[in-house]
């Protein structure tokens, strides 16, 4: 193992041992499932079957994941891990959706078959950049659970409420984890790490876009439940840039030089392609977000 292997090795161990202690729950014991709202509103379950639904893309997320990594044993078998703990976010929703009334398992297996038809690709291709969008991504998809969490308590759904604190919960330790790595990328090579994390900023979409079913109308009437730029900026993209250390205007001094090297043309580097269509920060908000 390198020096680096290493060390991503440890934040692993830090991390699983962490899971293993405080973060482990029970879909069939901890959900308060006799406390479901029925009468809650349709787009209370909207937002649940869309949530659902993204996370459905498991076996995608995975088996590319897992693939990217499969060398760097610390990530690999965090790969491992998140898996079986986002298994449990798509299933409980389901279960909500059907023991809710909200949906019936006809609808619910049409659904699937409309997700399974198509495909989540890769949106970033080096580990690094990966990283960095696994950390963007978590973090923006527990915002987005705690805003709900407490849509959740105002409608007098406390089971639907449980479920998105469990979640939330995990999703925001799976972030910590990506934190923490990329923290380690950032001693490493911390030019290059910036570059990567300027690239995936300016490209960054949620999973769901262009394959959950309906994507677009869904995020729509999911309107004040969303998470709009001005709420990415402040709660995703602020967030991530102080815990790492980088400030605002280090991250703009990586997207020009990273623009710079692309115009130069000589020493073209794969990991900035991308970069020119969105050349300000300003301009990143993912399409996915502004609901
Ligand atoms: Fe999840
Ligand atoms: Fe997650």
């Amino acid at each position: 193992m390198s020096r680096l292997e290493e060390k991503i090795f440890q934040e692993y161990m830090t991390f699983f041992e962490k899971a293993e202690r405080e973060r482990r729950w029970n879909v069939f014991q901890d959900i308060p499932w006799e406390r479901v709202n029925k009468d809650a509103s349709e787009e209370l379950a909207l937002c649940a079957e869309t949530f659902c639904s993204v996370e459905m893309y498991l076996p995608d997320y995975v088996a590319n994941g897992i693939n990217l990594v499969r060398k760097y044993f610390g990530q690999a078998w965090f790969q491992a891990n998140w898996a079986y703990e986002e298994s449990k976010h798509s299933l409980t929703l389901m279960q909500y959706l059907l023991r809710s009334g909200k949906r019936t398992e006809e609808q619910l297996s049409d659904l699937q078959h409309q997700i399974f038809a198509k495909k989540w690709d890769l949106p970033f291709h080096t580990p690094r950049q990966m990283t960095f969008y696994g950390c963007v991504q978590e973090m923006a998809t527990f915002v987005i659970y705690v805003k709900h969490r407490e849509r959740a308590a105002t409608e007098g759904d406390e089971c639907l409420r449980t479920i998105y604190d469990y979640i939330a919960r995990d999703e925001i330790a799976h972030c910590r984890f990506y934190q923490s790595v990329i923290k380690v990328l950032l001693e490493e090579d911390r030019p290059g790490t910036l570059t990567d994390m300027a690239h995936v900023f300016a490209n960054f979409e949620m999973p769901g876009v262009g394959i959950v079913p309906d994507y677009d109308s869904r995020i729509l009437k999911m309107r004040e439940a969303g998470v709009d730029r001005n709420v990415f900026i402040q709660k995703v993209y602020m967030p991530i840039l102080k815990y790492l250390g980088v400030n605002r205007h280090e991250m703009l001094a990586a997207q020009r030089t990273a623009l710079e090297l692309r115009r130069g043309g000589e020493r073209r580097d794969p990991s900035i392609e991308g970069l020119a269509s969105a050349p300000n920060l300003d301009n990143t908000a993912p399409q996915a977000l502004s609901a």
